[in-house]
């Protein structure tokens, strides 16, 4: 058996989880410890803190934010914890000494460093989803260039904006079907706040470097890292307040002439459901309330550009709290225990 501890187990990525660990056969090798950073009235709990429960632990999956990361996994291991480090956060993800984990994508990779590397992390939720949309595509070379444009759930940014949208939601009854007696209405509701009631949010986290934000920056840097090569992709995040799933437009360049259906065959793989591009199945299927607490990557709207030969675009969408956090850690415990089994 080994020990699993898991910190920030109830919030959405930490639940998450811990409801795919449960479907997968490797809960049989597994003792699962929670570990809480406050105290819960009732409930007997490790403290997270307390890095004499930690270090008796085979693995840790972290996902607790950055900032407790950066606390306390350097104590950890300056007590020479000899464990797996498996985070959710931002924190560790560009550091050398850590893996990025997308298996689909780096799988050898990841075995390879599994023998002398102890720090993983998942990457950006809108990377991951991004790479399995094009997983084929990149392991065949075939792509030049790709710009991503998200449309991103509320509850990518946790509970703050969900509970922001259901704040806004009540504030809002009896309105107008009439659209300039609705907008006044919603104006003289929403005076002092911008809400995200219909509404969207063309930023995503802080400014960084060449005017994007870090959320568009991790988009080539991540997914190069994984990659282990430069790919070029230009990024612009948005938050609209759809509740679960980020969906993506993808605008890219393909580096050889090949047909549509040349493309939806390439794309297509057990991770994905295409989505036909027709009114009903766009409309009906290709959503973020349809496709959320799905593990298939629902791809659609494909199309070829009227500008060039070798440029298409396509519509994803994908549940970000599975494929875009959760699952990318299961799939990682399921390598990591069958490769010290
Ligand atoms: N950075 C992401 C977001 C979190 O803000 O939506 C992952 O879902």
């Amino acid at each position: 058996m080994f020990k699993l501890g898991i910190i920030g187990w109830r919030g959405l990525v930490g639940s998450v989880f811990i409801n795919r660990i449960f479907t997968s056969n490797i809960i049989k090798y597994l003792e699962i410890y929670l570990f809480s950073t406050n105290k819960i009235l009732n409930f007997n709990l490790n403290n997270a803190f307390n890095l004499n429960n930690l270090i008796n632990m085979k693995f840790i999956v972290c996902c607790q934010g950055s900032n407790f990361t950066k606390k306390v996994l350097k104590l950890l291991l300056l007590k020479k914890w000899s464990g797996y480090w498996i985070d959710a956060s931002s924190y560790l993800r560009m550091n050398k000494f850590c893996t990025l984990i997308f298996d689909p994508i780096n799988k050898i990779n990841i075995l390879k460093n599994i023998k002398n590397q102890k720090i993983y992390s998942g990457s950006n939720c809108t990377v991951s989803l991004c790479l399995l949309t094009f997983s084929n595509l990149l392991k065949l070379n075939l792509i030049d260039w790709i710009i991503a444009t998200s449309y991103q759930a509320i509850s990518g940014a946790g509970s703050k904006l969900i509970n922001e949208l259901v704040n806004n939601i009540n504030k809002s009854h009896n309105l107008s079907k009439n659209l300039l007696t609705l907008e006044k209405q919603t104006k003289q509701s929403f005076k002092k706040e911008n809400p995200i009631l219909f509404n969207l949010i063309p930023w995503i986290d802080k400014k960084v470097k060449f005017s994007q934000t870090k959320e568009e920056w991790k988009s080539s840097s991540e997914a190069s890292k994984i990659l282990n090569r430069k790919i070029l992709i230009d990024s612009n995040c948005v938050r609209v307040s759809s509740l679960r799933c980020h969906s993506q437009l993808f605008t890219f360049k393909v580096n050889k002439n090949i047909s549509i259906n040349d493309l939806y065959y390439i794309i297509n793989n057990k991770f994905i459901k295409i989505i036909k591009n027709n009114e009903i199945d766009s409309t009906k299927k290709l959503n973020p309330f349809n496709v959320s607490g799905n593990l298939s990557l629902f791809v659609g709207r494909i199309k070829k550009s009227l500008i060039d030969n070798r440029i298409f675009s396509l519509f994803s969408i994908g549940d970000q709290l599975l494929w875009g956090a959760a699952e990318p850690l299961k799939r990682f415990l399921e390598i990591l225990i069958e490769e010290l089994l």
